[in-house]
């Protein structure tokens, strides 16, 4: 079991675009993988990217198979491992073009600790990849689901999600705006 550091926002290394696998099934990337597992279980996280390690891969996994102190009412996403992930936002009934619902919803990260923030995202998307044996995944997703997506796969675009902040009232530090929060980590 490897713990890894994760990198705290303000390294360079958060902003870059990260490289395509290209060698699937590798002791390599499944070395990576289970150093991300553990990292994310040690850290109670609902996702973590492979920059977030200082790993310049499109390699994130997310999911929570069960109870995760930090978001205790997050619905149960299956646990995933998600590697050159394509995002296709959809309308509400499905299709790729038209009016594209966004919702907003508190998000916090492993980068950005002791944080939440409201962040728009689209309400519904369809996303593709494959997983670490080069087996595709594919999924067309709602909600929180939908967003754990976009929140991980920005990180290998270089994005946090204080970027994607539009109102800044909705901005704070996780123990004043969620008292009652018992998270577990010092964030
Ligand atoms: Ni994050």
């Amino acid at each position: 079991m490897t713990v890894r550091e994760i990198l705290k926002m303000g390294d360079p290394r958060l902003l870059r675009v990260a490289q395509p696998v290209t060698a699937f099934d590798s002791d390599e990337l499944h070395l990576l993988i289970t150093d991300l597992l553990d990292t994310m279980a040690a850290a109670n996280g609902a996702g973590l990217a492979a920059p977030q390690i200082g790993v310049d891969l499109q390699v994130v996994i997310f999911g929570s198979g069960e109870f995760n102190p930090r978001y205790p009412d997050a619905p149960t996403v299956p646990r995933t491992v998600l590697c050159n992930p394509v995002i296709t936002p959809l309308t509400e009934d499905g299709q790729s073009l038209g009016a594209f619902e966004e919702e907003l919803g508190w998000e916090g990260c492993l980068s950005v600790p002791g944080l939440r923030a409201m962040v728009p995202r689209y309400a519904h998307i369809h996303y593709a990849g494959f997983d670490q044996y080069g087996d595709p995944i594919e999924r067309t997703v709602s909600g929180f689901h939908a967003r754990v997506v976009q929140h991980e796969c920005d990180h290998l675009i270089g994005k946090l999600y204080p970027m994607r902040v539009r109102d800044f009232t909705q901005f704070g530090f996780t123990k004043v705006l969620f008292p009652g929060l018992d998270a577990g980590v010092d964030d």
